[in-house]
């Protein structure tokens, strides 16, 4: 799809989709206004009638109207007037790319990027409205299949007539920042739809190679001998009943001269069955998806990359697979972290933090400015949060801020937890420095405060995207979250 800005009046507008927007209360906007003129008042007429109510997601298809070159027009509704909020905003463009993907439309112009949105400027709403017509044309990769993801897509040309007074620099940016990101969470929802027997630990790092290779990063790929040599005995306990060979992705961005380097730590779990502990069966192939932390820290290094951000990034990724077999580890063993720390593992299951806590070690050593670890991490956080919030927990609030801002801005929110030393206690054993679960309650906080344990030398962040990542049920899927999160979180880091 091809993106671009332009002040076009309807009246000379060839375009196959007219897109514009009504309001509740039978109120037009400026557009829907222009086209009324010139149509006889074709749209107050459909607004009477009571087809279109003007809500949020509402919408109506006119065709061949009498006055306008546009083979069509497509009125979308706003909602109340003076209150567009970002959420209706992003619903409004969804319903219309979902109308025009319906027809055999080629080329849009679409008027609602003239909307006013409370906190967000035209750069911002070109933004969104980019990443939704991206999202809405988004196909899965179809592994084996002679047709392929690509075939299909009419509409090939989308021209988003801009907000009022945004100079065009800041037009550019705007297509620039959500073309980038989108390509980034494009990257993360195909590494997270793609079945767990091709995503294998291997092909995230030939991906990582790729992405290395396209984008001009650095990339260490650390095999199964150089980190049993390294002392990453709680990852390794994780792999050792699976066949997949594990694989630590180290990815560098350098685009910060001698800054320090945000660090991005992702679980890689290509598939986690629960290990001994095993899962239960139903729904079992969504754990396909535990490795959609590494896939964004992959998209949004492309994304990074991309936009050239003045900053140092590098992308820190455990990965493997968690499998009962023979030599799988069993709940009761003990081992010792590359941080020195032991640890129990009661439930094989909670495997994340195990593979997660090694990479926090190694990551150490690039003496970061933060550290963000991404993680399919606890059920309990779906429990708490759903699949609206992604769970924050940081041993610094500035740090917190910072990412629950870049959240609001790329509506990719996140909800700040507590890691009070209060919960710690739940980690106690009478045979080691720790275990592994922390029972029954808060098990999201008390995931994270096993992870704080080994992340103590430098400001840290974790988000547990367990239920924001990909979507269950009739629209399974990858989300591509937290991509847009994190970039945002780094633009603002290069800004300072
Ligand atoms: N990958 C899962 C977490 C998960 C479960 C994400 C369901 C999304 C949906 C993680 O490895 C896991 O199994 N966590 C356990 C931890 C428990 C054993 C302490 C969980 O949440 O049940
Ligand atoms: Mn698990
Ligand atoms: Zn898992």
């Amino acid at each position: 799809m091809e993106f671009s800005t332009k002040v076009l009046p309807p009246e000379k507008d060839k375009t196959d989709c007219l897109v514009v927007g009504v309001y509740e209360g039978k109120k037009l906007s400026a557009a829907a206004k222009a086209v009324d003129d010139l149509t006889n008042k074709a749209i107050t007429a459909v607004m009477r009638s009571g087809d279109i109510n003007g809500k949020t997601g509402s919408s109506l298809m006119l065709r061949k109207l009498e006055g306008v070159l546009a083979q069509r027009v497509l009125l979308v509704g706003l909602g109340k007037q003076d209150e567009t909020t970002l959420k209706a905003y992003r619903e409004a463009l969804s319903t219309a790319f979902k109308a025009i993907a319906a027809t055999q439309s080629a080329s849009a112009s679409v008027h609602l990027t003239q909307a006013s949105v409370a906190g967000m400027d035209g750069e911002d709403l070109l933004e969104h409205a980019v990443l939704i017509a991206e999202e809405i044309s988004y196909k899965p990769p179809r592994p084996g299949m002679k047709t392929s993801k690509e075939e299909a897509a009419t509409l090939t040309k989308v021209t988003f007539v801009p907000p009022a007074e945004t100079d065009a620099k800041a037009l550019a940016r705007g297509l620039l920042r959500g073309v980038a990101i989108a390509h980034g969470q494009n990257l993360a929802r195909d590494l997270g739809n793609l079945p767990p027997n091709i995503c294998t630990p291997s092909y995230l790092a030939q991906t990582a190679k790729t992405l290395a290779r396209s984008h001009k990063l650095k990339v260490t790929v650390l095999e199964e001998a150089q980190m049993r040599k390294l002392g990453m005995n709680t990852l390794l306990a994780v792999s050792q009943g699976s066949r997949q060979a594990p694989k630590f992705i180290v990815l560098e961005y350098n685009g910060g001269g001698k800054k320090k380097p945000i660090a991005l730590v992702g679980k890689g779990i290509t598939f986690d069955t629960g290990g001994i502990s095993i899962k239960p069966s139903s729904e079992m192939d969504e754990m396909k998806y535990d490795m959609c932390g590494a896939a964004s820290v992959l998209g949004t290094l492309q994304t990074v990359a991309e936009l050239k951000l003045p900053l140092n990034v590098i992308g820190v990724i455990p990965t493997c697979e968690n499998m009962p077999d023979g030599q799988a580890t069993r709940p009761g063993d003990i081992v010792t972290s590359m941080s020195g720390q032991t640890v129990e593992i009661l439930n094989t299951d909670a495997e994340g933090r195990l593979i997660l806590c090694d990479a926090l070690t190694y990551t150490e050593r690039f003496k970061p400015d933060a550290v963000v670890d991404i993680a399919t991490l606890t059920g309990a956080c779906v429990v708490a949060l759903g699949s609206v919030a992604s769970g924050l927990f940081s041993n610094q609030d500035s740090l917190a801020d910072e990412l629950l801002e870049a959240g609001v801005k790329a509506h990719d929110r996140a909800w700040h937890m507590p890691i009070w030393d209060d919960y710690q206690p739940q980690l106690k054993t009478n045979f080691a420095d720790m275990q592994n679960i922390g029972g029954r309650m808060a098990g999201a906080i008390t995931a994270a405060c096993f992870l704080a344990r080994f992340a103590e030398s430098y400001p840290w962040a974790h988000l547990d995207i367990a239920g924001t990542a990909w979507k269950g049920g009739s629209e399974k899927g990858a989300t591509g979250r937290p991509v847009g999160l994190l970039t945002h979180f780094l633009i603002g880091r290069a800004a300072k």
